[in-house]
């Protein structure tokens, strides 16, 4: 097969080299083409850009498949879990026992907030969302550890797996510890005989005894939506902590920008949309299909529904779907949303509407119903999604900071007003 394309533009022809990765994805590579054309290429969205060759998670959208690291995400869920899937991200590899038991430590060790990050995050407004509160909080943790944060690549990546075990522990007593202190309840120390989960747990809702008395299966099903949100390839919060990183930026303010791209509606904040659509539609009394028929007429959108890059499922959304079911049975609640949920699902799945628009169930659409189910503030669901993407990011940051070259710097078309002279303030 051809390593090359060629490119005509005004009867002068370009080779462009074309680059295959493992699974056989084809990209005609365009790196030289404005140095030797003047010419750059439009993409929109970047919805047909690939913007970096990265080893940590393949995605076949028109398949559904989803690997990290080259393991299957179905396998990963039934087999594994978040701590472990932590690893594999960050470095790699599955750990050994060892290499695990190293993490728990780094992590637990790092598991209470110093006073100073406490404070700063206590002291924002109480209407601040707690997506504002994690991106301060990561600010600020950078700042009460500079030797762990010094924008200087070489000592910030010897000091990686500090850093990542801290900002891994840290999402979640941040979280926990404004949470808290939002409901004037006392904060509740990390124990570190208990499991990342069950410690959060813990943290959040157990009483002021210290005793969680929360169910194995809740933890579990926290456990498993946390590994499935774990990594998404280059989808907009990836793509920012890199950007941050190609400047050099260190990994807490990389994580901290990333956490605001991932704040919007289009992207993790539709796991509220789907609470906040699924609760209107039940107070309504409508059983789903009117929702269904207003979205068709672009009245509404069908939030938990339609991804960039799947096309056929989500392969997460199929995961969480089963895992909803057994979560709910387990803690014996009931939720009249869940059968909304399904009721949307079937309507939507028949519609020539959204199969010809591919548009199916993505990750979002249960995992809000579980996490009403777990206790979980409807505000703090982003925020989750967050703990459970943050090693994905720093995978992505030590990716960059260990074979990154350049900056990134996207050029565009500009469309605005030609040159024209400075009107003085009096004469406008
Ligand atoms: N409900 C109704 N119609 C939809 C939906 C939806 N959820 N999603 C897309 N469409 C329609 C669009 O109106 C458009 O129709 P048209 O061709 O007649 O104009 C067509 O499908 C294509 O939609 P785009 O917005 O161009 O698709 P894009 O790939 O840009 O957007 C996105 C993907 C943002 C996820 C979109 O499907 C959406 O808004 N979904 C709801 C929000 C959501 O669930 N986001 C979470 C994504 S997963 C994640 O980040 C974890």
């Amino acid at each position: 097969m051809s390593k090359s394309a060629d490119l005509r533009i005004n009867d002068q022809s370009y080779s462009l080299d074309i680059i295959t990765g493992t699974e056989q994805e084809q990209a005609i590579d365009v790196s030289n083409l404005r140095k030797e054309s003047k010419f750059i290429t439009f993409d929109d969205g970047y919805g047909n850009t690939g913007s970096c060759e990265s080893s940590v998670t393949y995605i076949d959208g028109d398949s559904g498949i989803l690997r990290y690291r080259g393991y299957d995400i179905t396998e990963l869920a039934e087999k594994s879990n978040f701590l472990e899937t932590c690893h594999l991200l960050l470095y790699g590899e599955l750990p050994t026992a060892d290499e695990l038991g190293l993490l728990e430590q780094r992590i637990s060790k790092f598991a209470n907030l110093p006073d100073e990050v406490l404070s700063t995050i206590n002291a924002l407004p109480s209407s601040a969302h707690p997506m504002a509160v994690l991106s301060c909080g990561l600010q600020a943790l950078g700042g009460a550890f500079p030797e762990l944060a010094t924008n200087d690549r070489k000592k910030d990546i010897e000091n990686f797996d500090d850093a990542a075990a801290l900002i891994i522990s840290a999402t979640r007593s941040i979280t926990a510890s404004r949470y808290r202190h939002q409901h004037g309840k006392p904060i509740i120390p990390s124990d570190s005989s208990k499991g990342y989960c069950d410690n959060f747990l813990s943290m959040m809702f157990s009483s002021e005894t210290g005793q969680s008395g929360v169910p194995e299966q809740v933890s579990n099903a926290l456990d498993l939506i946390f590994l499935l949100h774990a990594d998404h390839e280059q989808n907009c919060s990836t793509s920012t902590c890199r950007m941050i990183a190609s400047g050099g930026a260190n990994p807490f303010a990389s994580v901290a920008g990333a956490t605001s791209a991932l704040w919007g509606p289009l992207h993790g904040g539709a796991n509220m949309a789907v609470i906040r659509m699924l609760n209107e539609i039940h107070e309504s009394g409508d059983d789903g299909s009117r929702f269904v028929e207003s979205a068709k007429l672009g009245k509404s959108r069908l939030m938990g529904f339609g991804h960039r890059v799947y096309r056929n499922y989500d392969p997460r959304a199929k995961i969480l779907k089963s895992a909803c079911d057994d979560a709910l049975e387990a803690l014996g609640v009931s939720s009249p949303i869940l059968e909304i949920a399904r009721k949307l699902e079937e309507v939507a799945l028949q519609d020539p509407y959204f199969i010809q628009r591919k548009l199916y169930p993505n990750v979002d659409f249960y995992s809000g119903i579980i996490l009403q189910a777990l206790g979980f503030p409807t505000d703090t669901f982003t925020v989750l999604f967050a703990i459970g993407r943050t090693p994905g990011w720093l995978a992505h940051w030590r990716e960059i900071a260990l074979t990154g070259k350049k900056i990134h710097r996207p050029r565009q078309i500009y469309q605005g007003s030609n040159l024209r002279s400075y009107t003085p303030l009096s004469e406008r």
